[in-house]
């Protein structure tokens, strides 16, 4: 297959970005639409089964999972920010969509032991000073042989291209690095392993930005570019030459952008 004959998946997702201007999970959701869809299908969810979303945001993937599968699989999200929660739950009544949204950290979590069928958490754990022991909290509220999935990008996919490529892996590292957890995605499938999970299986997906605007906003390139300068990372004169280079590179109709996110899934063995 020829580059012109290839699907481009991500110009379709583009558009729906840059014509709705809603919050920033809506416009990613919409943006890696095919990524989240794959990652929702992976669960192979059944009717009748009891799903907690942990570190569910504005609540995106639970009201396509409302949307795929009604009143026959049980939903609930849990969430720190409340004005996320309170945003969740003014969609899931405008969806008509029972939704059960409760704030509460992912560590501890507010459910006895075996709660739910499956649980799962998509680009969370980044964010996570103790991956293992949230992990491990998910897994208590799982029900023997219960599904547990984890989703999340891996900063260190992130790739630009650009004519100054040395500035540009600097950024990509600097970016990486200001995530709490920012290696998160590589990270997943050895600690479901350790945590003693069963049946893991795993992919890995990239997205393609080829819009150079909505790369430096989903990124928050030119912000990590100012951070850069302020950490005495970057030089100003260098950092605003490889902004306006970028510009540039874009304007030519060749910026490229991409980052991968992995997902795994595996039962719990109770
Ligand atoms: C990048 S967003 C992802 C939201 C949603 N899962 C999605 O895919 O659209 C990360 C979410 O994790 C939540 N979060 C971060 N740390 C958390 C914690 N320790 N406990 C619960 N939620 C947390 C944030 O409030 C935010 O809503």
């Amino acid at each position: 297959m020829n580059e012109s004959d290839a699907p481009n998946p991500s110009s379709s997702a583009q558009n729906a970005y840059q014509s709705t201007p809603i919050d920033y999970l809506t416009r990613i959701a919409r943006l890696f639409e095919n990524y989240k869809t794959h990652a929702l299908d992976f669960l192979e969810l059944k009717a009748g089964l009891h799903l907690l979303d942990a570190g569910c945001g504005a609540g995106d993937d639970l009201l396509a999972l409302a949307a795929r599968h009604g009143d026959h699989i049980q939903l609930t999200g849990v969430d720190l920010d409340e004005s996320s929660l309170a945003e969740a739950r003014s969609r899931a009544r405008n969806a008509k969509a029972k939704i059960e949204f409760i704030q509460s950290p992912l560590n501890p979590l507010p459910f006895s032991d075996g709660h739910f069928d499956v649980v799962r958490s998509d680009r969370v754990f980044q964010h996570l000073h103790d991956p293992m022991g949230a992990l491990n909290e998910l897994i208590r509220v799982t029900r023997p042989s219960g599904l547990v999935a984890l989703v999340d990008v891996d900063w260190g996919t992130l790739v630009l291209d650009h004519p100054r490529a040395e500035f540009s892996d600097r950024l990509a590292a600097f970016i990486r690095d200001k995530h709490i957890n920012g290696r998160s995605g590589r990270m997943l499938y050895g600690m479901m392993r350790e945590a003693g999970l069963e049946n893991l299986t795993a992919y890995a997906e990239a997205i393609a930005v080829t819009d150079w605007e909505v790369a430096a906003f989903i990124w928050g390139i030119p912000a990590s570019v100012a951070a850069m300068v302020k950490a005495d990372l970057a030089e100003a004169q260098e950092a605003e030459q490889w902004l306006d280079e970028a510009a540039a590179h874009a304007k030519a109709g060749r910026f490229f952008g991409s980052m991968t996110g992995m997902v795994v899934k595996g039962n719990f063995k109770g």
